[in-house]
């Protein structure tokens, strides 16, 4: 693999699993340093264990502002700067269902680390990233937000809110040196998913997809890492959608 991102310093947050740990080994293996964070430090840690001094492993809840503006510090003070910020980590609830349903404190909690969780980490990465020429802010969205799903409402005004974001971020800070993108995966099978779905509901997902085959963590942290990268240096404000050409007749 290249070193395309040589120099470069990231944080990725969710990442002790799923997407951001693939992503985390993605950006180190292009040549990145990267401050991997996750609310689970246990996790993180075994990330980050696998893939030498370049990744440093932190605790970290999204939903407090404090714990947000310490990695951006992690990241200047062990590698001197910060270019990248991932915006991924996510929690969900089987509470979350519909617009009647689904409670207030939900609502609140899935906006906090979703929505708030982005704006603390724009907030105290774009001007550390400032300093330097500028950077890349890759926020993870859902195909939630695009098309309405027969549960989830919270989660998916959350990632619809949090494209608008990303939307504002770029075109208010553009000119500072900054782009900002979202990716917007369909159904990915992270190990999560796993637990969730058998093998056979599986395959057929892969199966309707145009694809044909279903979208793993890695297929995502390849877009991330090309956002991240300079081969990405005139796209900004976009949503890029990372589902395999969609499904063919099956929604989800
Ligand atoms: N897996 C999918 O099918 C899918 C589809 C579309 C979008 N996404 C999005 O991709 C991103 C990653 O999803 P995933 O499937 O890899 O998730 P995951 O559940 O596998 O991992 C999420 C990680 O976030 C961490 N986390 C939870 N709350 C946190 C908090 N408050 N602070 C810090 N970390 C916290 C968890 O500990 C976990 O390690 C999310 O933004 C999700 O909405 C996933």
């Amino acid at each position: 693999m290249t070193a395309r991102l040589a120099g470069k310093v990231a944080i990725v947050t969710g990442a002790g699993r799923g997407i951001g740990a693939a992503t985390v080994r993605r950006l180190a293996a292009e040549g990145a340093s990267v401050v991997a964070s996750d609310i689970d430090a246990d996790a993180v840690a075994a990330v980050a264990e696998q893939l030498g001094d370049a990744v440093v492993a932190r605790q970290a809840d999204v939903t407090d502002e404090a714990a947000v503006a310490a990695l951006v510090d992690t990241a200047v003070e062990r590698f001197g700067r910060l270019d990248v910020l991932h915006n991924n980590a996510v929690s969900s609830s089987a509470e979350d269902t519909d617009t009647v349903r689904t409670p207030d404190s939900l609502w609140r909690a899935t906006f906090d680390v979703v929505v708030m969780a982005a704006v603390y980490g724009c907030r105290h990465a774009i001007p550390v990233m400032v300093k330097t020429g500028g950077g890349s802010i890759i926020t993870t969205s859902s195909g939630a937000a695009h098309a309405a799903t027969a549960t989830r409402v919270a989660y998916g005004t959350a990632k619809a809110a949090v494209e608008t974001l990303s939307l504002y971020t770029a075109a208010n800070f553009g000119q500072a040196g900054i782009r900002s993108n979202v990716v917007a995966p369909g159904f990915v099978l992270t190990e999560g998913i796993r637990g969730i779905f058998d093998d056979e509901m599986i395959n057929k997902f892969g199966a309707a997809s145009a694809a044909g085959r279903v979208c793993l963590p890695e297929d995502v942290a390849d877009v991330v890492a090309f956002l991240a990268s300079d081969d990405s240096g005139y796209v900004s404000g976009q949503v890029l959608t990372v589902n395999g050409g969609g499904a063919r007749g099956v929604s989800w």
